[in-house]
């Protein structure tokens, strides 16, 4: 099956079969098929934060659920199950039109709520992990259906359980807690300022959105014009220490703060901009003009030329910064 659609940077990919299942509660009988008894390679959903650098090494499955049921509504909370084929700004925009606050931050998120718990998808200021209540996930090897509640998901930035060990837990369904009172975050650089020039002086979380869509629209390019997966590296996670002396011999370098007190975060994008990757490529592998942080396929790069490109770049940056930087997507056929 070719894959090259059900990727956002739109690179050439064969499975050697592609399974799609719509009813999770099928799952044990297809796995335990004869075609599958090697496993599943790889679960793809929207495809928007892998590269193909290669082939999967065997079938990939797609689960195309799209069911979403308020499980509980006491007035004050709701508690909403998506399967995790649905497609998750649609999800947003739902859940906002609902009356329900909480995921305005996150409009616009390419992929599938299947997806969002993996990498803990986050933008201006809220991490996805914030709403979540649990997570369903299918165990290929015991057959047993799980139920994991936000602490056993073990969420931190970028990360989880399910990244960490992408072949144990194939996520099913997400359950989300959302407030109807809005607890709106408008601190990010730039969507209290986004607001402020669409003339809002009152927002709501529905008004949010549509500010971080317009920021998200102007800064990110569109993966259906411009193949890309978003943030193609993670912001770095640094010791304390080392952000000081960086940030002395370079005083215009942003400083995010870390999970904890000895650390802080920093920004690729701005390592990538001074190193003057934004705008370049080489054939069709390039940095988008529009935002440094974002791989772009110019039309027709393999993954591994991406992935090539990539690696220039991470290593201009350990070299001029000493700051090692690495792959927010997932790498299929490669590793870093
Ligand atoms: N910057 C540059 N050059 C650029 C772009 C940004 O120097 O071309 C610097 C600026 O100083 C800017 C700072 O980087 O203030 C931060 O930029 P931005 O606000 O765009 O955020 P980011 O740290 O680059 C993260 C997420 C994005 C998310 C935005 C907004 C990661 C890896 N990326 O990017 O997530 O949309 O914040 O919250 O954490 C994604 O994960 O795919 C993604 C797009």
């Amino acid at each position: 099956a070719a894959l090259d659609y059900r990727n956002t940077f739109g690179v050439a990919a064969r499975a050697p079969l592609l399974v799609e299942v719509a009813d999770v509660t099928a799952l044990p009988e297809v796995l335990s098929a004869p075609e599958l008894a090697d496993g599943i390679a790889l679960v793809l959903g929207g495809g928007s934060n892998l590269l193909f650098a290669g082939d999967p090494a065997g079938p990939v499955l797609a689960l195309t659920g799209e069911r979403i049921e308020t499980l509980t509504d006491d007035g004050a909370h709701a508690i909403v199950r998506a399967d995790a084929g649905v497609p998750w700004h649609g999800f947003v925009m739902q859940t906002l039109a609902q009356g329900l606050a909480g995921l305005e931050n996150l409009a616009l998120i390419p992929g599938t709520v299947g997806a969002a718990p993996i990498q803990n998808i986050g933008a201006y200021g809220v991490e996805v992990r914030e709403f979540i209540h649990a997570v369903e996930a299918f165990e290929p090897a015991t057959g047993q259906l799980h139920r994991l509640d936000a602490a056993a998901c073990a969420f931190s930035y970028r990360d989880s359980v399910f990244k960490h060990a992408p072949d144990r837990y194939i996520v099913t369904a997400v359950e989300f807690a959302l407030p109807r009172m809005p607890a709106l975050k408008l601190d990010y650089a730039g969507l209290g300022d986004e607001l402020i020039a669409m003339g809002i002086d009152a927002p709501t979380p529905q008004l949010v959105a549509a500010a971080v869509i317009a920021i998200r629209r102007r800064k990110l390019p569109d993966p259906a014009v411009l193949g890309n997966a978003g943030s193609f590296f993670k912001n770095p996670i640094v010791p304390a220490a080392q952000a000081e002396a960086l940030q002395a011999q370079y005083p215009a370098m942003p400083v995010f703060r870390g999970n904890d007190t000895g650390t802080r975060k920093l920004s690729a994008a701005w390592f990538i901009d001074a190193c003057g990757w934004k705008g370049q490529r080489d054939g069709d592998a390039g940095v988008a003009a529009s935002h440094a942080l974002v791989l772009v396929n110019h039309g027709h790069a393999t993954g591994r030329q991406l992935l090539d490109f990539a690696r220039r770049i991470a290593d201009s940056v350990q070299l001029r910064f000493g700051v090692a930087i690495e792959p927010e997507p997932r790498l299929i056929g490669a590793t870093w």
